[in-house]
């Protein structure tokens, strides 16, 4: 697969047959909310874990050096937590640039949490699997954390992109095991 994903996913979905279109954030699509939606809510995807395993060329490292960012892998009886957002097909414009390095968008089924309308709805995720140019693959917590200590990129350093995302997941009250160990060999 191409590291630059931007055609093959303008080609993945009608989204014009969808009703309402809701997208499931699980990285930095909690903390940096740059595009528009309709409505959000707190939710969880099953059957995926977040795993920081994909490399990241263009926002916190360079070709050179990439940074370290999560992506989601299979995973039977695991939930994943993060945010859903309804928004419309034009915000997938601006999203499959913004994701361009790897990241191809899946259908979900999305639990959406929120108090006053807990409910399933049909949502799309971006997902890098092992089969993109850009991807490390697995490495010891310790070693991420490492990485993730040494890299930076056009959009900051990689160590922010970890901290916002486990801050945001404290705040939406997920444990994410990974997530936080990682960040707890960072602070060493
Ligand atoms: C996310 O937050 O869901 C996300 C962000 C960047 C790439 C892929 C997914």
């Amino acid at each position: 697969m191409s590291v630059n994903t931007i055609e093959q996913n303008q080609q993945r979905q009608a989204l014009h047959d969808y009703d309402e279109i809701w997208l499931f954030g699980y990285g930095s699509l909690i903390y940096k909310v740059d595009f528009a939606f309709i409505q959000q809510s707190p939710g969880f995807i099953s059957g995926w874990q977040r795993r920081f395993w994909q490399g990241s060329h263009d926002h916190r490292g360079t070709l050179e050096q990439p940074g370290r960012v999560v992506t989601l892998i299979p995973a039977a009886g695991m939930h994943c937590f993060g945010m859903a957002y309804q928004v419309t097909a034009d915000v997938f414009e601006h999203l499959d640039h913004r994701e361009k390095n790897g990241y191809l968008r899946h259908e979900v089924v999305i639990t959406l949490t929120d108090k006053k309308q807990s409910r399933e709805v049909l949502g799309l995720i971006y997902i890098a699997d092992e089969s993109n140019e850009a991807y490390l693959g697995p490495a010891s917590e310790r070693e991420i954390a490492e990485h993730i200590a040494n890299s930076s990129g056009p959009s900051g350093e990689n160590s922010e992109y970890l901290l916002s995302l486990a801050k945001s997941l404290r705040e939406l009250g997920a444990v994410d095991d990974h997530v936080f160990n990682i960040e707890r060999y960072l602070r060493k």
